[in-house]
């Protein structure tokens, strides 16, 4: 496990004393080797002795720009000063919706949270709302956000507790979720056409929505089989079932318009977060306009005191406008594409059994020889293996999540000499996990 410094290791120990584990999302806790953060920059954030790491967390895939960015900043100290929440529409709130509506194919009408669980659990309200149906169905090692309709079956579920592969078990993820709502959820291996046919012809009309992640971005960036993604689209039609893609990870990062046009698959509903806001807390659940005007007074609820506040709205403004601009995704596919090559080859030239997930905005790395397909899959991989590489590239002041199921994220702020660190890191970390081994 890497070492924190005097100053940090300090700090992390007075934050222990206020707030459960030193941390405000259990996701961060990582025993003494919680990330601590003082400040960033760009590609990189600073630790409180002052060491500087590469920055492949990313806050979980907000910083699509790199942290602190100037023009966003910059906008956003702009809009403030006339004022931030108004309890009325105001000017960038529209606009954050026009970009959305304009780049993401399928997206007609748009609604704005704070964050991508409030996000899915007005989708799944809606859902419910608009077919007159009370169940969902979601899929085994998807994260939908911490509400208790989608707390089950997430990535870090146990194995042993989640039944075998054609009669899955949900797998309540926190104390506290009450056991009644088991009975509001079915739970299905992602990627596999033929038990989600068995389970749809068996219940296909009590279910109100299905919704996933359409790249496991949860689980080492698995990518689906286009045919799953298209069967999900036919049987959704068939037995009158809304299909929410819960875009909170890959939105405006994978490319600028999404799972939906990446795939060419287009959901009815899509709940978006993380890059629309480089870092700025805003979500959008956006969709058919048949549906989404479902939401409104005496209808489906959806508000929230700072829902479309000025703050968040300006940076997603900001943000949106520079992809628009086609500044940000080639710049990421290119440096995203080496560091996912240069991992290959280092690998492959170490005679390591591996492979590689995803795109090059979001990847992940499993230690095994055979190509897994689901959550299930990623259980054989070797992570311990990645742990010890990870543990010697914090060392060296590369900072990917030390949890393999969590991606790689790259910024536009990564440059191609922060990529050729990177690899030299990753390799040092795979020559000391050699010698240990032998
Ligand atoms: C796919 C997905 N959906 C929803 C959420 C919840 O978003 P938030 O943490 O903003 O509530 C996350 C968070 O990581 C996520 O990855």
């Amino acid at each position: 496990m890497p070492k924190h410094g005097q100053k940090s290791m300090a700090f992390l120990k007075r934050a222990r004393k206020v707030i459960p584990h030193g941390v405000n999302s259990n996701f961060r806790y990582n025993g003494d080797a919680t990330p601590v953060v003082a400040h960033a920059k760009g590609a990189y954030v600073y630790d409180f002795d002052g060491k500087r790491y590469i920055d492949y967390r990313l806050g979980y895939g907000p910083i699509i720009l790199g942290h602190a960015h100037p023009y966003v900043n910059q906008r956003v100290q702009q809009a403030i000063e006339g004022g931030v929440t108004f309890a009325a529409t105001q000017e960038y709130e529209v606009r954050v919706a026009e970009r959305i509506v304009e780049m993401c194919p399928g997206v007609e009408m748009v609604r704005l949270s704070n964050s991508g669980s409030e996000a899915t659990m007005h989708a799944i309200r809606l859902a419910r709302a608009y077919t007159g149906r009370d169940k969902i169905l979601k899929f085994e090692g998807c994260y939908h956000g911490g509400h208790d309709h989608v707390l089950w079956s997430t990535a870090s579920g146990k194995l042993e507790e989640t039944g075998d592969r054609h009669h899955p078990r949900a797998y309540k993820q926190s104390l506290g979720i009450p056991e009644i709502l088991r009975n509001l959820i079915e739970v299905a291996p992602w990627n596999d056409i033929e038990i989600l046919g068995d389970i749809l012809e068996e219940k296909g009309e009590e279910i109100a929505a299905i919704i996933l992640e359409p790249i496991l971005g949860n689980g080492a960036a698995l990518m689906p089989q286009l045919a799953f993604l298209q069967f999900l689209r036919e049987q959704c039609d068939r037995y009158g079932i809304v299909l929410i893609f819960d875009e909170v990870k890959t939105g405006f990062r994978i490319a600028p318009g999404g799972a939906g046009e990446y795939f060419g698959v287009l959901p009815d509903l899509s709940t978006f977060a993380k890059a629309l806001g480089n870092g700025y807390p805003i979500a959008a659940i956006g969709g058919k306009q048949e549906i989404m005007m479902h939401i409104g007074p005496g209808k489906v609820f959806h508000g929230g005191t700072y829902a479309g506040n000025v703050v968040a709205t300006a940076a997603a403004d900001a943000t949106l406008e520079l992809m628009q601009a086609g500044k940000v995704f080639p710049q990421i596919e290119k440096t995203g594409s080496m560091l996912m090559q240069g991992i290959e080859e280092i690998l492959s030239r170490y005679g390591i059994p591996h492979r590689l997930h995803g795109t090059p905005g979001m990847f992940g790395i499993t230690f095994m020889e055979e190509n897994p397909l689901d959550w299930r899959d990623l259980h054989k991989a070797d992570w311990e293996l990645y742990e010890d590489i990870v543990a010697v590239m914090r060392e060296r002041g590369v900072m990917p999540t030390s949890d393999g199921f969590e991606p790689f994220f790259l910024s536009a702020a990564h440059t191609e000499a922060d990529v050729a660190e990177t690899l030299e890191a990753f390799e040092a970390g795979v020559k000391q996990v050699l010698v240990k081994q032998n």
